[in-house]
């Protein structure tokens, strides 16, 4: 079942988004050349708590940290480490703080200093097509028109959208129904309705949409080895079209 949300209620995770991407923004601008994923970490972690939250990651089915610092080409959910990121890395920061009983969930893709112009185009235009999904997040569309305006802007670049992972219902729980996934044909599945909130996260691959399981349990790795990006947002469905609840509002 898919639990709508009401205007009070989304007020209440709209507090929660701008929490995340506050951090994300303070976190963006912390990355580069000699710093390590755990300090990333450890900021996230003080900063969720000093402002009240709980960093929604940490413990979740044993997820050991409050963010995920997925380099190059680990797609998503990589841990924190001593690893010194690197000019010309790419890395994923994702983030998910719970404030006053409702979950943010966002993520980012950030240069490492300077990049290739092949890594930048990756990341322009996994970004853009989170935007293109968003834009179909409007009363009476249905599920699958979000995850084909996914697939259909990003395959004719030559990249693959991940098919092991998936977008998510979001509310006082992190997953929620409906699965939302980055392919598909349009026009199928629910339609939308006033006061769903989904997490949109498009997971854009280089070469094969193929991807592994580190030993670690966690850590998702592209099969071929070649770059990934990743951007999430927290996103209403209102009567007056999507709001994105984790896009910082000065
Ligand atoms: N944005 C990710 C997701 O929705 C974050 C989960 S990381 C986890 O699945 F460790 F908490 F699982
Ligand atoms: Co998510």
């Amino acid at each position: 079942m898919i639990i709508t949300k009401s205007r009070a209620e989304i007020e209440k995770m709209f507090k929660a988004g701008q929490l995340v991407a506050q951090v994300l923004q303070e976190l963006k601008a912390m990355v580069e050349p000699g710093i390590t994923t755990l300090e990333l970490d450890n900021y996230a972690e003080h900063r969720i708590r000093s402002a009240g939250a709980i960093p929604t990651f940490k413990g979740y089915k044993g997820y050991p940290f409050s963010i995920c610092t997925s380099v190059n080409e680990q797609v998503v959910h990589a841990f924190p480490s001593k690893r010194k990121l690197k000019e010309g890395d790419i890395i994923s920061i994702d983030c998910g703080a719970t404030l006053d009983g409702y979950v943010g969930d966002s993520a980012i893709t950030v240069p490492v200093g300077k990049i290739s112009d092949e890594a930048a185009k990756l990341l322009k235009v996994t970004e853009e097509s989170l935007y293109r999904a968003i834009k179909m997040m409007v009363i009476g569309n249905r599920l699958s028109d979000i995850s084909h305006a996914v697939q259909s802007y990003v395959e004719p670049f030559g990249y693959s959208v991940v098919r092991d992972f998936c977008g998510h219902g979001i509310g006082t729980a992190m997953h929620e129904e409906p699965q939302v996934p980055n392919y598909g044909l349009p026009g199928r599945g629910p339609r939308l309705r006033e006061g769903f909130v989904l997490a949109i996260e498009p997971m854009v691959n280089m070469g094969t949409h193929k991807v592994r399981i580190e030993e670690d349990g966690w850590t998702v790795t592209t099969l071929d080895k070649k770059l990934s990006a990743h951007f999430e947002h927290t996103v209403a469905i209102t009567a007056d079209g999507p709001w994105i609840l984790t896009q910082l509002v000065s």
